[in-house]
Formats: structure tokens, C-alpha cells, sequence
């Protein structure tokens, strides 16, 4: 059955017993006008999943510029932000490597090379995820979002990209490194830039003084951030009415997603709800990395854009999103060799519980999930930064 974006009809095509079993119970349950949100069936996908929004929502406190961008830039790719001015936030998140860096685990301080070749950095102990739609951070399904209380990292311990952006120059394994102490570094770089004229003439046309101070950094850093954006992706396409972008088997995919119940998490626009849940991911790490809350919580990744961030979750540890799913697959078959040694089935969170992802549906749902892709987003490199160090630091090596 064809979904269009304004209908609401049925939208699963019933191909196993267990969908007609479903379908049923479903019917059963709208004519006894009872709510239950285990059975999607009768839904419409729009119900679930949606597209981005075309523009951008920025903070009240902090509204878009075009100079805090063309500043916030610049900050972004320029080493001189670094305890020993050899790594920028493009090291770990370069348009190249779709605002990652391809590794299963960052590294930070004394790295010398770019993605895979990056060699010699202290190893940080998580996976960089993409800052390509950032901006839509904690986006709900009806396009609503708040960027000031936007959640940030895997495990949601802060929320906005200003807030965000001033933790990796504080931490000692990202960039600020041994030599300078926490509470000195903000002041150290806030000097630096201070002795740069271009820096003090950007600053003063970006915030209307020429004051350098902690806020006015993390202000232009993330009004840089916001501006990448890719939300124009064949799964956009369609759901704002063209539905000759996507093929039969993307739509299958599609349906698929929601009826095995990977968009009781990975729903909204962004394909994530933005919370903590125990998926029980195997360890790749010493000591393990106990999550958010020590259960081995994460929060919901994006799907978006996965044809530039393998490898995939918290740790990398999942180098295809053939190994994902068959990482679904064995807990939705009640299996444990695929689970986190930690943890018992049981531990898993109830929509994870849930999951009844057949062989069938793996193909079309890695098809779909491959709609989510946009390549349209601002790679623009720098030819130089004020500073006058490498542009993004020890990465050409
Ligand atoms: C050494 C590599 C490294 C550097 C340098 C670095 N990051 Fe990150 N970034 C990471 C890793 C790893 C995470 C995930 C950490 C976690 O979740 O605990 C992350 C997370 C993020 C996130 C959160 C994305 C989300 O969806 O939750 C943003 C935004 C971000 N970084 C921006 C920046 C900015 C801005 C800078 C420069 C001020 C920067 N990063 C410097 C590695 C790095
Ligand atoms: C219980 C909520 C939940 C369900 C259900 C769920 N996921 Fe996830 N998904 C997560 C969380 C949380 C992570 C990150 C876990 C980690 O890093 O340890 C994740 C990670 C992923 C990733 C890796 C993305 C990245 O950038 O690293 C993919 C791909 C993915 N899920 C696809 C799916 C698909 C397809 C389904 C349905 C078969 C599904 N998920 C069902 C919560 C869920």
C-alpha cells in the first residue's frame, strides 16, 4: 500500500503472520476505541517520523549573524583553541568526514593526521557523532525545538551548543592537554586572541564591542555549528509531497521501521527522541563505559547522514549498519550473543523488549534508512585562520 503524506489510510503491507495477527488485534482495538501504542498499524508515518523543518530555530539569546557565523568559523577550525595550539573542533568533526572523524574512538591531544590516519592522539573514550543537524538537537515530531535546552552528547550531560562547545577545551584528552591547569585555559586563549588584531576586529563587528570574552566565543562557535544543516534528504523530499523520490522497497523500509518498533526511539524528524536507553551494545573499552547513569544507558543517536559517520554507536563498535542490524536482530530473537556482557535481556529497555525485527526487514530497512542521507551541507575549509598555525591543526600530517 502506497503512503502519501496526506492520507491516512493503513500503511503496512501484511507479509507475515505476525503483522496479520497484528492487524487484526489492531482492528479490534480501534473499534473498542482503545489506545494502545505497541500497535501502529493503523497509523499514519507522519505520526512518527517526519522532515526537518526548512529553517533553522536560533536561541533568543543568542539570534543568528552572519558575522558571528563567519567568526564562530574561524574558531572552529583554528588550533590556537587548544592547550598546545595543535587541535581545533575540526579535528574530530571535519566536513569532510561528514563532521566526524570515522573512528571508533576520537583522538585528542598530540593527535597528528585526520580520520583514519590520525595517529598519537590521547584516545578519548567515545565516538565523535556528527555536528550536521545539531541545531535540531531534542526535536520533537511536531517540529518543535528549543535551542537552549537542546541535549548534547551520548549520554545528554548537557544541553545547548554554546554550552556544549566550551567542554572540549576544558577536557584534557579533547584540547586543552597537560600544561595549562581547567580554570586557566578560557583565560589563556581568551589572551591569545586578544593579541590577534583580526581576531579583536571580528569580535568587535560580530558583538557590536570588541570585548573577547567566554560567552561571546561559545556564541559565535555555535551560531557556526547551526548553520550545518542537511535537511533536504529524499526522506524529506517525501514527506513535503514528492513521492516519486523514494522506490517501493525505501517505502517498504520505511513501514518496516516503524512496525518493528525501531521508531519507538528513533522517531521525530532527527530519528531520535533525544533519551537514555539501555540497548545493551556490547564493551570494547577498559575500564567499560557504564553510560549516562551507570545501567549502560545511551541516548538515541540520529540516523541521519550514516553514510558519513561509521562506524556506529557510543563506542564504534559497529563498523556497517549490516552489524547493527544483526546486532537488532539477535535481541529481537531473544539471543544473547550479541549483548553487552554486563546485562541480561531482562535489563533491556521495554521498547528494545519490543523489537520484532524479522530477516526479511533487514534489507529494506538499511534502503530506507539510507534516504536519510543529505550530502548538501557547508564543507566550506578555511584557506587560513587568524592565528596563522595550521588550519585545524596537526591534521595534514
Ligand atoms: C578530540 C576529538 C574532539 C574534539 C577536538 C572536539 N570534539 Fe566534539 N565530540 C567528540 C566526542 C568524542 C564527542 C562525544 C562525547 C560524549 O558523548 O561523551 C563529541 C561531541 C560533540 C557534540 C555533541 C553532538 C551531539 O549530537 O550530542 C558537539 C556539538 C561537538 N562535539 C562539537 C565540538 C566543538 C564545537 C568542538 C570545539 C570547541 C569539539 N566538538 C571538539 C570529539 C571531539
Ligand atoms: C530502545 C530504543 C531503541 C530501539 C527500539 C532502536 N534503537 Fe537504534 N539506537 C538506540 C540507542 C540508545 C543507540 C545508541 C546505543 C549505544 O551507542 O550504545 C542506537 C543506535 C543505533 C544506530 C547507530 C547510529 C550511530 O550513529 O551510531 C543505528 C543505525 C540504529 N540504532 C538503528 C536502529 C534500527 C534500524 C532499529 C530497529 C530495528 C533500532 N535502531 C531500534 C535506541 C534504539
Amino acid at each position: 500500500m502506497i503512503f502519501s503524506p496526506k492520507n491516512t489510510k493503513m500503511i503496512y503491507s501484511s507479509s507475515t503472520p505476525k503483522r496479520h495477527f497484528l492487524m487484526a488485534l489492531s482492528i479490534i482495538f480501534v473499534l473498542s476505541s482503545c489506545q494502545n501504542d505497541d500497535i501502529a498499524d493503523n497509523q499514519n508515518v507522519s505520526e512518527f517520523i517526519s522532515a526537518l523543518p526548512e529553517n533553522v530555530t536560533y536561541p533568543e539569546s543568542n539570534p543568528y549573524s552572519k558575522e558571528k557565523e563567519d567568526l564562530g568559523r574561524l574558531l572552529y577550525w583554528d588550533p590556537i583553541m587548544s592547550g598546545n595550539k595543535d587541535i581545533a573542533c575540526v579535528s574530530c568533526h571535519h566536513p569532510n568526514l561528514g563532521y566526524a572523524d570515522g573512528l571508533s574512538f576520537s583522538q585528542g591531544v598530540g593527535g597528528q593526521g585526520l580520520g583514519k590516519d590520525r595517529v598519537n592522539g590521547v584516545e578519548v573514550r567515545r565516538n565523535a557523532p556528527t555536528v550536521i543537524n545539531t541545531a535540531f538537537n531534542g526535536i520533537n515530531n511536531n517540529q518543535q525545538v528549543d535551542p537552549e535546552l537542546a541535549p548534547m552528547f551520548w549520554d545528554n550531560r548537557t544541553e545547548s551548543l554554546e554550552q556544549q562547545a566550551l567542554l572540549p577545551m576544558l577536557s584534557k584528552e579533547e584540547m586543552r592537554g597537560e600544561s595549562i591547569v581547567e580554570d586557566a585555559i578560557v583565560d589563556t586563549i581568551i589572551q591569545r586572541l586578544n593579541s590577534i588584531p583580526e581576531y579583536v576586529s571580528q569580535f568587535e563587528k560580530a558583538f557590536g564591542s570588541n570585548e573577547i570574552n567566554q560567552e561571546n566565543i561559545l556564541a559565535a562557535i555555535a551560531t557556526f555549528e547551526r548553520g550545518i544543516v542537511a535537511n533536504n534528504s529524499r526522506f524529506d523530499q517525501y514527506m513535503r509531497g514528492d513521492l516519486t523520490v523514494l522506490t517501493d522497497l525505501e517505502i517498504d523500509g520505511m513501514n518496516a521501521f516503524i512496525q518493528v518498533g525501531c521508531a519507538d526511539c528513533h522517531g521525530g524528524p532527527m530519528f531520535s527522541d533525544y533519551k537514555l536507553h539501555i540497548i545493551g551494545v556490547k564493551d570494547n573499552i577498559t575500564p567499560v563505559d557504564r553510560g549516562a547513569t551507570n545501567k549502560f544507558d545511551f541516548r538515541t543517536p540520529t540516523l541521519r547522514n550514516l553514510n558519513l559517520t561509521a562506524p556506529y554507536m557510543h563506542n564504534g563498535i559497529h563498523t556497517t549498519l549490516e552489524d547493527v542490524m544483526n546486532f537488532y536482530e539477535s535481541i529481537s530473537d531473544g539471543d544473547d550473543d550479541e549483548l553487552n556482557e554486563n546485562l541480561t535481556l531482562h535489563k533491556l529497555d521495554k521498547e528494545m523488549k519490543n523489537l520484532e525485527l524479522d530477516d526479511d526487514d533487514i534489507t529494506s530497512i538499511i534502503a530506507f534508512m539510507n534516504t536519510l542521507n543529505d550530502d548538501n551541507f557547508d564543507k566550506t575549509i578555511p584557506n587560513s585562520v587568524p592565528s596563522g598555525l595550521p588550519v585545524g591543526g596537526n591534521i595534514n600530517q
